[in-house]
């Protein structure tokens, strides 16, 4: 499995962040698995935000971080913050009270990547930057990025911050492909142009911003997997095949799917199963061929002009 440069920050992460969205329910012995198992595998990244589980998803990896002094060098840490009961909240003050909230659960004094969760109209980029600063000057968080941006987003906060963007996490998989579509259908009347996030694929490639792809295996909005779902048959006869091909299974062949586009986007998982970790892993060292890429594209029904 070969790593990855985390946008410009010198961090060499895996291709793979392990999500930590739904591990809020874990007890103890099954989390310590989870983690360890994760680690085994060379995935040292771990996804966080102050919100999943309503903070128990931390205060669970934290739990865990207490049981091994070690481990904490061995990884990495991102979470994220700016999202608050009916509203989203990039203000100075909750951005660096949501730090020490994390810092808190997570029981560390140091979070590798913060993400501004999603975008607040309300922002006013010069405080942002004001957070960060203090945040980053206090040695409480090392990098930043951001999450479900546009450019034109990014833009304006890259005008105020004195960091880089290093990363901007967005929804990608076979079954949401929209940042890939509006490139397909330029000066279309197809569907596909519409262009709902302002050439974001294009945008993170040129300022060297890692994509770091959620929900790789649900389809909408959190409407369920498609794997093994009877509503995407043709998908997964797709996946199915380049899966037999390269002895894999179908979970290993979408990250084979999303590793192969060469914006080099980062797989953030959302199981709560190490035998699926170990299938995406297996899928992170197959780089699969051009044909096979559009195939699977074209079975999620997508089309090209
Ligand atoms: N930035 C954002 O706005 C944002 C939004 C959502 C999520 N995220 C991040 O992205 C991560 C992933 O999101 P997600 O949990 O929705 O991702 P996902 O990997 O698309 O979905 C995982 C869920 O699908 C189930 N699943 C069923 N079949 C599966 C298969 N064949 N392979 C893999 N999973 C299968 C898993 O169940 P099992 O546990 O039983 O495997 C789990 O409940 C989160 O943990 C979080 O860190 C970020």
């Amino acid at each position: 499995m070969e790593k990855i440069m985390l946008g410009v920050s010198g961090l060499s992460v895996p291709p793979v962040a392990v999500g930590c969205m739904r591990i809020g329910g874990m007890d103890r012995k099954t989390a310590e698995e989870f983690v360890s198992a994760s680690l085994d595998l060379g995935f040292n990244f771990f996804d966080h935000a102050d919100i999943y589980g309503g903070g128990k998803c931390e205060e669970v990896f934290g739990d865990v971080l207490k049981t091994d002094a070690s481990m904490r060098d061995k990884i990495f840490i991102q979470t994220k913050c700016g999202i608050r009961s009916g509203m989203y909240d990039f203000s100075k003050e909750h951005i660096l009270k949501a730090v020490d909230g994390s810092l808190k659960r997570l029981g560390t004094d140091y979070i590798d990547v913060l993400l501004l969760h999603r975008p607040d109209t309300l922002m006013e980029p010069e405080e942002v930057a004001e957070a960060f600063a203090k945040l980053k000057v206090e040695g409480k968080v090392n990098h930043f990025g951001v999450s479900n941006q546009k450019p034109g987003q990014m833009e304006l906060l890259a005008k105020y911050l004195g960091t880089p963007i290093v990363a901007n996490q967005l929804q990608f998989a076979p079954t949401n492909t929209g940042m890939v579509d509006t490139g397909f259908n330029v000066n279309t009347a197809f569907d596909g142009a519409v262009d709902r996030d302002g050439s974001v694929l294009e945008y993170c490639r040129l300022k060297d911003i890692t994509i770091q792809a959620w929900s790789p295996y649900q389809y909408g909005f959190f409407e369920g997997a498609y794997i093994g779902s009877d509503k995407w048959p043709e998908l997964n006869a797709a996946l199915d095949a380049v899966a037999e091909k390269y002895g894999i299974t179908s979970t290993g062949a979408v990250a084979s799917f999303i590793m192969r586009h060469p914006a080099k986007m980062m797989v953030v998982t959302g199981t709560t199963k190490p035998s699926r970790l170990a299938e995406i892993k297996a899928g992170a060292d197959i780089r699969i061929t051009r044909e096979e890429w559009y195939k699977i594209y074209l079975s999620a029904g997508n089309r090209l002009p």
